[in-house]
């Protein structure tokens, strides 16, 4: 199975090497889409100014040197190769994908061990919607590598640590564990984190307390910890209800939260120090990354400990790294959090390979998440400006499909199945339909719309082509072919279609879902113009063209159910 793209980018640079030497057989031939052929090849364009020859004179050459390929060349204005694959090739490669049961897509060569950090919400901080975005993201890609045969190791770094436990967990006392649990299992962490933190702020003898409860904590006091497990277990059975209305494979044995690494965070800090990577400043122990300086010029330090002692945020992501690295054996390691984090992570890398936990096999990436806007461009909150609980925001998102649907006569079972599907296909598409580092603005009306680039348009679509095989009676696994590609509008989806595999590995390798979005919705539209043009169950057209046709609508539809279920997004059977 071969992306025509990729294969014709082999073969032009095959014919550059040829007729110019072997340097620029690594050269990009520029090869795109085009209007005027299958796809257009520029590069005779640049090479020609490093030449000093015309254009069109290179682009002759590279011509003259393809040759024997499917398809044909032909030079065209001041020197772009236009290539016209023949409908054969890709008639042939298009039937083979349809005998392929993973439909085009490869496997990773060698697999690899990719360690996942993503969602990560804060349990003693305001819960935001934000997190949505990373659970949403980083889920799509756990998907897509363990499709591609690597091994994927989830890790939910929740934020379950910190001075703010303290305050927490005398407000649970003070309200008692029964009311604190309701609470919690009902998202309301929020609400309870204002309300431990107004005490805070005006009470002196609840500060106190609180400020001895963080000692008692750390210090390992078995009661103490039992209620900071009552705190974190409620609130954990919130974050999966969550998850499980949102369909994400995260489970209970993906956290590893700061908590986990309290216990190495001392050897991670001595380690450190010990290697004089870490130096003393003003009573904390910093990390001074080369590279790094302030407004000032002076190095920026990464503080790993505390002047009193105490570690934060930082140390913990040097005990991560390095257990990820050790004892996870990680491969490659993603980071999906806010872009804001950007330069605590570059900071974090920095430190871990000039201490030699990170070596340089093992990539460490950032992957960030822009900030999710409200309809004002402002961060996202409700209308009287709370911050939003995550499961209301998803009911809200359920209870506005079904009223989209409310009027297509389904019993009160399949439309509230179909209102799920859709509200959850609507929100997880959004995120993951623009690139996952632009700022994002959460809008229902936008990501709900039945048309253009949403997660509903894209089931519906996908539904479609369920109904036109329930109408022939026939199982779309049926559908065989063989496929012959007799008008424009079949043959431009099916070489569109022979791109899948590609996209899907450009999408493991930059970690970029939208490239898959952007994928099927061109499949979703090339299908609809191909499904306007094409008659295939009506009366009169002849057995084989039935059968083609029958077969690029199953092979459309393996793609679309393929690609849709990589991104997490469900398919409903009929909408
Ligand atoms: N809990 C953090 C936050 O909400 C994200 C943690 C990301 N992971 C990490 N290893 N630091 O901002």
């Amino acid at each position: 199975m071969t992306d025509p793209q990729i294969v014709l980018t082999e073969r032009v640079q095959q014919a550059l090497a040829n007729a110019f030497g072997s340097e620029y057989a690594d050269a990009d031939p520029l090869i795109r889409p085009s209007q005027f052929a299958d796809f257009q090849a520029n590069v005779a364009m640049s090479l020609g100014k490093r030449l000093r020859r015309a254009p069109r004179e290179v682009a002759q050459a590279i011509a003259d040197q393809l040759g024997d390929f499917p398809g044909t060349v032909e030079v065209s204005g001041p020197g772009f190769l236009n290539i016209t694959l023949d409908s054969g090739w890709i008639t042939a490669e298009a039937t083979e994908m349809l005998a392929d049961p993973r439909t085009g897509i490869g496997t990773a060569t060698p697999p690899q061990r990719v360690v996942i950090d993503y969602s990560a919400p804060n349990a003693a901080k305001e819960m935001h919607v934000g997190h949505l975005r990373t659970t949403i993201v980083g889920d799509a890609m756990a998907r897509i590598y363990e499709h591609l045969g690597s091994t994927v190791v989830r890790q939910n770094h929740l934020g379950d640590w910190g001075t703010p436990f303290g305050m927490l967990i005398e407000h649970l006392l003070d309200i008692g564990e029964a009311a604190a649990v309701e609470q919690l299992e009902a998202g309301q962490g929020t609400e309870y984190y204002q309300a431990a933190r107004a005490k805070f702020d005006s009470d002196e003898a609840f500060k106190t307390r609180s400020r001895q409860r963080v000692t008692t904590l750390q210090s390992g006091d078995p009661e103490t910890i039992r209620l900071w497990h009552v705190f974190m277990d409620a609130t954990i059975r919130y974050f999966d209800k969550v998850y499980e209305m949102l369909g994400v494979t995260l489970t209970d044995a993906d956290i590893a939260g700061e908590s986990m690494y309290n216990s190495m965070l001392e050897k991670t800090c001595d380690d450190l120090e010990a290697q004089g990577v870490a130096v003393l400043s003003e009573g904390a122990l910093c990390l001074f990354p080369p590279g790094f300086t302030g407004s000032d010029d002076k190095p920026l330090p990464l503080i790993i400990r505390k002047s009193d002692g105490g570690y934060g945020y930082a140390s913990t992501d040097m005990a991560a790294i390095r257990y990820r690295v050790d004892d996870l054996k990680a491969d490659r390691i993603l980071y999906v959090v806010g872009a804001d984090q950007a330069l605590h992570f570059r900071m974090v890398f920095a430190a871990a390979r000039q201490a030699g936990w990170l070596p340089d096999s093992v990539s460490a990436e950032h992957v960030q998440i822009g900030m999710m806007l409200g309809k004002d461009g402002r961060r996202f909150k409700t209308r009287s400006g709370e911050s939003v609980k995550l499961m209301d925001l998803l009911q809200e998102a359920v209870d506005r499909a079904g009223t989209a649907i409310a009027e297509r006569g389904y019993d009160e079972e399949t439309r509230a199945e179909i209102a799920h599907a859709v509200g959850m296909g609507a929100v997880k598409y959004a995120d993951l339909s623009i690139s996952h580092d632009s700022e994002y603005v959460f809008d229902f009306d936008r990501m709900l719309n039945f048309s253009g680039n949403t997660g509903p348009y894209m089931q519906y679509a996908t539904a479609r082509i369920r109904s036109i095989f329930r109408k022939a009676g026939v199982e779309p696994a049926a559908a065989q072919g063989p496929i012959i590609l007799g008008v424009p509008a079949e043959r431009a989806l099916a070489l569109h279609l022979l791109g899948f595999g590609a996209v899907v590995d450009q999408v493991a390798d930059l970690v970029e879902p939208h490239r898959l979005c952007a994928f099927l919705f061109e499949t979703a539209s090339l299908f609809s113009t191909f499904y306007e043009e094409c008659p295939v169950l009506m009366e009169g057209v002849d057995a084989e063209t039935r059968a083609s046709r029958l077969a690029l609508c199953a092979l459309t539809l393996r793609v679309l159910e393929t690609g849709l279920d990589l991104l997490g997004v469900p398919v409903p059977d009929r909408m």
